[in-house]
């Protein structure tokens, strides 16, 4: 079991990660159930898999459970969804004191962090992520958003968590590709800033994916200790070190866009191509070396995630993926800040990026490859 506090001022809260969580859920979330009961959200994947367990724990502690079943998916972060998760949020009054409880992946969260952040000017809400991504990224740093018709996660806040609980034993029943695309996230807080988290992902990282408890506990906790720091020195993205955790997606937005942002390619495949080409494009820029770069794309490959176009399933060439990137949203006063790295823990942000030559770069990287 271990504790890793995010550590801003009042909106200070704790992350747990512990094996088996959710069978003693009733221990830790008792105490936020106002009037002996609690609402939570979830998908129905997640409501058949995780769901009973939860519900189990939660009546052996006196607690009343709601539950709020979304669909599963993406679509989920929309209007018509948040409006229905706020209709009925409404009906089981809820009031500002109360604390929902998201039971999912990133869609979920997102969607109820929120809803919470709006429902009544806001109420509480508490992150229990069950994919691999949630668990290492979106359940920590209080990120919300739905998509807007215009692209995603355009509409949202920032509004932290009261508590993340984080069971890695939700991953049992997660699909493997699901927990492979969340493996990205994990491998990415090495090539921020730690090697030799980066070295024990290359020796131990497919143990974790095997689902070994040891190795997915370690990795959760170094992971969100990192993203921890990060958002506690900058919350809302302003000083640059927040934009450090964005590495892999400019080029990974590029590849999601043109693959329609659907199942071809998930959101931590196209960051794990996406953080291959950071490297190669690095590499070729003279910031790192090509064996830094060669590491980063041998280990991805090593774990099954894409590492370049074409196993990205992309066609698209450099100029029609250059302008997939000038519609991210993270464009600021029409240059696109760029995640570059001068070696592995080494990542920085590049604000003089050429983007023809960028474009150049992906189709002489996809010309390489052939
Ligand atoms: P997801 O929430 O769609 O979950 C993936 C699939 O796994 C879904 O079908 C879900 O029903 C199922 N599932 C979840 N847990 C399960 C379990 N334990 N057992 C069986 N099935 C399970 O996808 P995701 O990858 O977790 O999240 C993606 C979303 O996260 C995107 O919308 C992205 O924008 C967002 N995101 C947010 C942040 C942030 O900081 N807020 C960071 C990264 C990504
Ligand atoms: N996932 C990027 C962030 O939370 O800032």
């Amino acid at each position: 079991m271990a504790v890793v506090r995010v550590a801003l001022d009042t909106r200070s809260y704790d992350i747990v990660i512990e094996q088996g969580a959710l069978t003693r859920a009733g221990t830790y979330l008792a105490g936020y159930a106002r009037k002996g009961r609690l609402v939570v959200v979830t998908d129905a994947h997640v409501a058949k898999a995780q769901l009973p367990r939860l519900e189990a724990s939660l009546r052996a502690a006196n607690v009343a459970v709601e539950p709020v079943i979304l669909p599963p998916g993406e679509q989920t972060k929309s209007w018509r969804h948040l409006e229905e998760l706020l209709d009925a949020l409404l009906a089981l009054e809820i009031e500002r004191g109360d604390h929902v409880v998201a039971l999912g992946g990133g869609v979920i969260g997102d969607l109820v962090g929120f809803a919470a952040s709006i429902l009544k000017r806001g109420c509480h809400f508490i992150q229990v992520p069950t994919t691999l991504l949630a668990q290492v990224d979106s359940s920590v740093g209080g990120k919300t958003a739905i998509n807007a018709r215009a692209g995603k996660n355009l509409i949202g806040s920032f509004y932290q968590p009261a508590l993340v609980l984080i069971d890695p034993s939700t991953l049992d029943t997660l699909p493997v590709r699901e927990t492979r695309a969340g493996y990205a996230e994990v491998v990415k807080y090495g090539l921020i800033d730690d090697p030799d988290f980066f070295a024990w992902c290359e020796e131990e990282g497919h143990k974790l994916l095997a689902g070994d408890a040891g190795a997915r506990e370690y990795a959760i906790e170094r992971s969100v200790a990192a993203k921890a720091k990060i958002v506690g020195e900058d919350e809302r993205e302003t000083s640059g070190r927040r934009a450090l955790l964005n590495l892999g997606h400019t080029f990974g937005h590029a590849l999601e866009a043109d693959t329609g942002f659907s199942d071809t390619l998930l959101h931590g495949e196209g960051v794990a191509a996406g953080m291959a080409l950071a490297f190669r494009y690095s590499a070729r820029l003279g910031l790192c070396t090509g064996e830094d770069a060669d590491r980063v794309t041998a280990h991805l490959k090593a774990m099954g995630l894409p590492h370049d176009l074409a196993s990205a399933h992309v066609t698209a060439d450099g100029a029609t993926l250059v302008a997939h990137m000038l519609h991210d949203k993270k464009m600021a006063a029409g240059t696109l800040p760029f995640l570059l790295a001068r070696g592995i823990g080494r990542t920085f942000l590049s604000k003089d990026v050429v983007l023809d030559d960028v474009a150049a770069f992906l189709d002489e990287d996809r010309a390489a490859a052939a």
